[in-house]
């Protein structure tokens, strides 16, 4: 049977990908924001994981305005990279894990989870810096990947406890999967932030630290007890987006401890988060 060794989540703001390219992790801007990262290069390289699965939200590079699901699913031999405009350079396209997608795929559907299933689909900002940030200078990306996109940008949105519901069963899908792989869980967005509107510029560090705190409960589900409007007024119609780590956050099952956390106002607009959580028994 194969394993969730762990779920790392992160906030993916587009300017870090023009960091990236200019090599500025050490910049007094970036350091607080880099710094975040290297504990959890050392526990990635510990756990060995050789596949991973990526909960983000399309901003409207392959979901636009006339087609937007509510929960999408890739299943395809690989994932082109684009993204809005902001002049950081497209990554090679990131290899599919066809056999977990599928495995994926059918669990969803049998467990009452009617996914949007696309063999073609290109991936934004939000999939592809964080998996740089978490395996740094390896290009093209090296280990196979499934997408899992949670609708954050049209009306209306997936509740929080349907999200915690969803990454369950993405837990259980893989976990029943006839397979030796070690599977590692992303998750990422957030934490508060707002880009546009009278209240651009939103930050909310109490909510966040309240929201990181509850990912390590055995159990999870503190921010179910919150519709979708109440989340965006304390963390921002953009800090909706941490529906993506309560996803990935229940992939896990039973008691819990923190690997690293890293936290840091602002980065662009927003408030820069990072958090990588593992089942308590497993290194
Ligand atoms: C920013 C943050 C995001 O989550 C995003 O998708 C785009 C931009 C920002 O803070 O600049
Ligand atoms: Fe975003």
């Amino acid at each position: 049977m194969a394993t969730v060794v762990g779920c790392v989540n992160t906030s993916h703001i587009p300017s870090i990908g023009k960091a990236l390219a200019h090599g500025l992790q050490k910049d007094p801007y970036w350091s607080p924001f880099f710094n975040g990262f290297p504990p959890i290069h050392d526990w990635l390289a510990e756990v060995k994981p050789d596949a991973v699965v990526v909960f983000y939200n399309d901003h409207g590079l392959n979901f636009f305005l006339d087609n937007m699901p509510t929960f999408a699913i890739g299943a395809g031999t690989e994932y082109v990279n684009g993204d809005e405009g902001v002049g950081t350079p497209d990554f090679p396209p990131f290899q599919g894990d066809e056999a977990l997608s599928w495995q994926l795929v059918n669990y969803l559907v049998d467990h009452d989870f009617d996914m949007s299933i696309c063999q073609d689909m290109m991936v934004d900002h939000a999939f592809a810096l964080p998996l740089k940030l978490l395996f740094p200078g390896l290009s093209p990306f090296p280990l196979p990947t499934v997408p899992v996109s949670l609708n954050t940008v049209l009306y209306p949105f997936p509740s929080a406890r349907r999200c915690a519901a969803l990454g369950k069963t993405v837990g259980d899908a893989i976990r029943a999967w006839d397979s030796d792989k070690r599977v590692l869980v992303v998750g990422t967005g957030g934490l508060s932030h707002q880009l546009e509107g009278e209240r651009a510029g939103h930050l909310n560090p109490e909510f966040d630290k309240q929201f990181m705190d509850s990912l390590l409960q055995e159990n999870p589900d503190w921010l179910s007890q919150f519709s979708s409007e109440d989340i965006i007024e304390k963390v921002g119609t953009a800090g909706l987006e941490i529906i993506m780590w309560v996803a990935a956050r229940n992939t896990l099952q039973g008691p819990v401890r923190e690997i690293h956390r890293n936290y840091h106002i602002p980065i662009s607009n927003t408030a820069a988060g990072t958090q990588a959580i593992a089942p308590f028994n497993l290194k």
